[in-house]
């Protein structure tokens, strides 16, 4: 398997950090020196399948492919528009794609990794030749904009990848775990019982967030699946062009940089101008590599999201 195509879509509306301290206790300095973030973009009506068939548009377009050439459609998403049809349905309707197997994939912002090695697994069938694996989140509609915890982290968008199955695979090694979050120190989307013979207390929809446990969780475990997955192969941290993490916080990537001995450079960020967008900031991620033209053939990626669940997974891959 590999990628042959990429593509992002964000929503024109931009919050910076000025315009959310008029709503809640915080500034500019605060945020930035503790995350890394300056500006996000949020939805004013789009929801998660309009961000997602936007990407996916433009990601089969860079592979050239056609919608009767898409075997199946994933969408790693914690936001979809609604229980079902699924984001990935809407998708395969929108764009058209005659017969293929949708859905979608909630590992939080762990989904694009997990996507892969689940892609990877299709492929290996023999039936699947092609299919698009995109990330999308509107996390603005679980955002509690009155806490300042939380509000100031996220952004919407999605990334998109088309996929295609090959005899030699870029696919080289991979791991996608989780350990149950007993503590709650990550959670969203609380949805009571409510029926004739039963009604829950509400519960709570707004993420909900315990920032230095999430911190400490990200930095430990990044760290350990990197070396985990290297430990697989062959190669050496070393020999690794670009770590792509997922882009929570620019200060979850620099302890890693740290734990890891190696340079920032070697770590991708784009999040100063898009906040956490969970889901999306691998696939993100990758199509503003591409667009500044920053992958060459033969180049080795570790992707690594990390997240609620909490879910966790790394992917070493060969861009081709
Ligand atoms: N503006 C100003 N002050 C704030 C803000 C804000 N936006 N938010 C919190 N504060 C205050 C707190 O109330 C606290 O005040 P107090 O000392 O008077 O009680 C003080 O700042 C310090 O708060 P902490 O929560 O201890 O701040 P910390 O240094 O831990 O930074 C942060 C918070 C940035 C969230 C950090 O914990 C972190 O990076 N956590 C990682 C979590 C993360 O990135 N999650 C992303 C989502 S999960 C994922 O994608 C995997």
């Amino acid at each position: 398997m590999k990628i042959i195509g990429t593509g992002a879509y964000v929503p024109s509306t931009t919050i910076s950090n000025d315009d959310l301290s008029k709503f809640v206790d915080t500034n500019d300095e605060w945020i930035s020196t503790r995350t890394g973030i300056r500006s996000r973009h949020i939805s004013s009506g789009e929801n998660t399948s309009d961000f997602a068939v936007e990407a996916a548009k433009k990601a089969m377009a860079a592979a050239n492919v056609t919608a009767e050439d898409i075997d199946f459609v994933i969408v790693a998403t914690f936001t979809p528009d609604q229980f079902t049809p699924t984001v990935a349905s809407m998708v395969q309707h929108r764009l058209g794609i005659p017969q293929a197997m949708s859905f979608d994939l909630n590992a939080a912002c762990s989904g694009f990794v997990y996507g892969l090695t689940i892609a990877n697994g299709l492929m290996q069938t023999g039936h699947i030749k092609c299919g698009l694996l995109i990330g999308a989140e509107t996390i603005s509609k679980v955002t509690d904009w009155s806490d300042r915890n939380t509000c100031i982290l996220f952004g919407d968008g999605a990334g998109a990848v088309v996929l295609q199955q090959t005899e030699d695979s870029a696919f080289l090694q991979a791991e996608c775990k989780a350990i149950p979050d007993v503590d709650a120190s990550l959670s969203a989307g609380g949805v009571p019982i409510t029926n004739p013979l039963f009604k829950e207390e509400p519960k709570d929809l707004f993420i909900k967030m315990a920032g230095q446990e999430v911190f400490k969780f990200a930095t430990k475990t990044v760290t350990a699946s990197i070396t985990r997955v290297l430990e697989a192969t062959d190669l050496t941290k070393d020999e690794v062009d670009y770590f792509v993490c997922h882009q929570a916080n620019s200060r979850i990537i620099q302890k890693v940089a740290k734990n890891l001995s190696l340079p920032e450079e070697r770590f991708f960020v784009n999040l100063t101008n898009l906040g956490n967008t969970s889901a999306a900031s691998i696939p993100m991620a990758l199509d503003e590599m591409v667009q500044n033209d920053m992958l060459k053939p033969g180049m080795k990626l570790v992707l690594v999201g990390f997240g609620a669940g909490l879910t966790w997974g790394a992917s070493l891959i060969e861009w081709r």
